[in-house]
């Protein structure tokens, strides 16, 4: 696996790179979920192609910005399920945005997931790495090499809240569970884009992300093998929980499509016990 996390690396910084030396406009293209392609998210999903060719023991390729499986080599082991560049309509505004990638081996679905990585472009780029089994890695770049920084463990109970979707499509029990952490004292941290967002609940110790089942969105809207799936293994190897909105794991999940969606809440254990509260499921 260590050729498949240096060959992220390398990614890393080509993105990175990319970012800001290249046009951040439109492409005249969209991806197969019917959204606008910048051409910063389809030269992302080339460059991640162009390296992950040179490594054999990928077998295909899935991208978010795609349909259909890119077969590589007949003799390879995993399959790597991505998302080249989340939250790529941040770029413009200068926000973080970041790469998440889901290592499957056989079957896509969330049990043969065998290790989950995504990237940050902020400041600096940052990399977490979870394999099954152990606590996630954390790694930061300095003078363009990562550094190995430590282990993820989130506390018990966090105090960020970030809630995605729009307000005035939640369910009324949804907007009253939200209202209720910050009545709490949970503070609202959102920027839009999921990787940022959900690296800095666990980077800060705990919190909950949501994106729930909205009127407009009734499957929610992130993507289970690009983003869902890829983040509940993190979540869960880092001491916290990932699940839907009927208290099911989000790593039991079978897709049936690889751009299914799924309504999602990940956060440590004091958030996401409180959620199964307030939705009834305990
Ligand atoms: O899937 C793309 C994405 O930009 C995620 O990175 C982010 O969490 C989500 O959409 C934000 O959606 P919304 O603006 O509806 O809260």
């Amino acid at each position: 696996m260590e050729d498949i996390i240096d060959a992220i690396k390398e990614i890393a910084h080509r993105i990175d790179e990319a970012i800001k030396m290249e046009d951040l406009g439109y492409s005249d293209s969209e991806n197969s979920s019917g959204e606008d392609q910048l051409k910063l998210d389809v030269q992302s999903d080339i460059i991640i192609e162009k390296v992950f060719a040179k490594i054999g023991r990928v077998k295909d390729l899935v991208s978010e910005e795609k349909e259909g499986v890119h077969h590589l080599h007949d003799d390879g082991k995993y399959t790597i399920c991505y998302d080249p560049l989340d939250g790529s309509s941040l770029v413009d505004v200068n926000l973080s945005v970041g790469s998440i990638f889901g290592i499957y081996e056989g079957e896509l679905r969330a049990e043969n997931m065998v290790a989950s990585v995504y990237v940050i472009y902020g400041p600096r780029i940052e990399m977490i790495v979870a394999f099954r089994g152990s606590r996630p890695m954390l790694y930061c770049t300095r003078r363009n090499h990562f550094e190995e920084i430590g282990e993820i463990v989130l506390n018990e109970k966090g105090n960020q809240n970030a809630p995605g979707g729009t307000q005035m499509n939640w369910t009324p029990n949804h907007k009253k569970f939200v209202t209720s952490l910050f009545d709490e004292g949970y503070r609202l941290r959102y920027s839009g884009g999921m990787v940022p967002d959900l690296h800095q609940i666990l980077l800060k110790g705990g919190g909950l992300f949501s994106y729930p089942a909205t009127s407009d969105k009734p499957d929610g809207k992130l993507r289970q093998l690009f983003e869902v799936i890829p983040f509940a293994l993190i979540y869960e190897e880092a001491g916290g929980q990932a699940i839907d909105e009927n208290g099911n794991r989000l790593m039991e999940l079978i897709p049936s499509h690889p751009h299914d969606t799924s309504p999602c809440f990940f956060g440590s254990n004091y958030e996401i016990e409180a959620m199964k509260k307030a939705y009834g499921l305990n």
